[in-house]
């Protein structure tokens, strides 16, 4: 961190997010707090006076990117003002000011917790002095944030924010703190903002989105089922999402308004992790294989086309090849429509960093083909199955060709769309073909909707 030297006021910004979809969310956040107080936003990071890296600490891979990408900045930089460089998201929390001690070019690291102080540290930055802030303070960031404007089709809305699971391969509850619910009043004023700037879609995020709990405006006491509810009697609003969820938070009553909410899209992340009990419980995943199976099949009961996705971690401390199997087995019993999976990463300071028998990295690897090969052939099964369906499209976006649109099915799918339907339009849709990560549509014309 570049110290007792003033510098020029940054006129203009670029936030880059890495990572999932609350990065996203904050990333938006940090840019309209950031126009707020009169500072443009860049075509690119290269035309930026300041660069805001919005960095990802679950695996190793992600967090060390952060470093080559300051590198890079500083590199294209050579030879004329360098952008000031802020870091922010997890790794700023995890490393805190150990980040400008192995990157001197950084000026600024702000944990995900306290980036409602950046146009204050970034005119601590100017004037030449320290600026570091990973405080978690008890009063909420959300209120010091400006109103939510200029929104495309579909938004984010984090409701929930921490971890108190502790799974023992999981930074989460290090870098983003305890479970916090956000209020229902200030999620619904939220929410009637994001429709007024043009939101058809909200997707409801939280590390832990369903074990979100809350006093309704009446006092009564809710948990995200309830909150869906009151969301779905919002005029404007066409879909409602939810992610990310864990098992043991799937309660009866949102298992429930996936039977009988319109607007609640059919489609359930639910990360299972793994499929063998005994390294769900080294995990401290707190559910097994059969519980997970009989939940999905909860689900399905009330809503049998649900797409459900999920997380895998291969190579967890101990896995053996009989373990590795069980994975498959659960996989194969639950058919998903998508799924992410990784190679397990120790990251400091969580318990199965220390655990004995960590996986060799070629075992990981094969592992992780395996699974990967498996998981794809599901989703080409799924996307398959959907053909010769008719159903809602929310365009999204322009596709490559003129006139050409892409949107969302129902079901998370990219549906490919000509007839170039405005964005934002929830239009009708006959599915007449799929490829492996997207689907092609005719928009049915009698039924084209506002
Ligand atoms: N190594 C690999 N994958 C991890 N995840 C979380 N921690 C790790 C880790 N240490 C995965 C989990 C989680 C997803 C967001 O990232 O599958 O659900
Ligand atoms: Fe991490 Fe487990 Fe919490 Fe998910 S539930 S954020 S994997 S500790």
């Amino acid at each position: 961190m570049r110290r007792d030297m003033s510098r020029p006021a940054p006129k203009s910004f670029h936030v880059k997010s890495f990572g999932c979809q609350m990065n996203a969310y904050d990333g938006t956040r940090m840019a309209e707090l950031l126009e707020a107080g009169g500072m443009q936003a860049a075509d690119s990071a290269e035309a930026a006076d300041l660069i805001v890296l919005n960095t990802c600490h679950i695996r190793e891979k992600a967090a060390e990117k952060v470093y080559s990408d300051i590198g890079r900045i500083v590199k294209k930089a050579r030879g004329r003002q360098q952008p000031m460089i802020a870091v922010a998201g997890c790794v700023a929390q995890a490393e805190g000011a150990e980040i400008p001690r192995r990157a001197p070019a950084v000026d600024i690291v702000v944990g995900p917790q306290a980036y409602h102080n950046l146009p204050q540290l970034v005119a601590d930055a100017v004037a030449g002095k320290p600026a570091l802030d990973t405080d978690m303070p008890v009063a909420s960031k959300f209120d010091a944030l400006p109103k939510r404007r200029r929104q495309g089709a579909s938004a984010f809305l984090t409701v929930q924010e921490g971890c108190d699971k502790f799974c023992t391969y999981c930074v989460v509850p290090y870098t983003r703190g305890a479970e916090v619910s956000r209020p229902w009043g200030a999620i619904v004023d939220e929410a009637k903002a994001l429709v007024d700037a043009g939101a058809r879609e909200i997707t409801l995020l939280g590390q832990n989105v369903n074990a979100w709990t809350g006093a309704d405006d009446r006092g009564c006491m809710q948990g995200l089922d309830g909150l869906i509810r009151a969301l779905d009697a919002l005029p404007g609003l066409a879909r409602i999402r939810y992610m990310t969820s864990h098992p043991n938070d799937m309660t009866d009553g949102l298992i429930a308004a996936h039977g009988d909410v319109a607007k609640l899209m059919p489609f359930l992340h639910l990360p299972v992790q793994a499929g063998s009990d005994r390294i769900l419980k080294a995990m401290n995943r707190s559910h097994d294989a059969a519980s997970y199976l009989r939940l999905i099949e909860r689900v399905r009961a009330v809503r049998p086309d649900i797409a459900i996705s999920g997380d895998f971690i291969v190579g967890f401390p101990g896995e053996t090849d009989a373990d590795f199997e069980d994975t498959l087995t659960v996989v194969r019993a639950v058919g998903h429509a998508m799924a992410f999976s990784f190679k397990y990463s120790p990251r400091p300071g969580t318990p199965a960093a220390t655990m004995a028998d960590q996986v060799a990295p070629q075992i990981m690897d094969e592992r992780l083909q395996r699974l990967q090969a498996l998981l794809n052939e599901q989703q080409h099964g799924f996307n398959l199955a959907t053909v010769g369906k008719r159903c809602g499209v929310l365009i999204e976006r322009d596709g490559k060709r003129a006139g050409q649109r892409i949107g969302k099915s129902p079901w998370l799918q990219s549906v490919i769309v000509e007839d170039g339907p405005a964005i934002g339009e929830l239009v009708t849709v006959d599915i007449v073909a799929a490829g492996p990560n997207s689907m092609t549509g005719t928009i049915v014309a009698e039924q084209r909707a506002a």
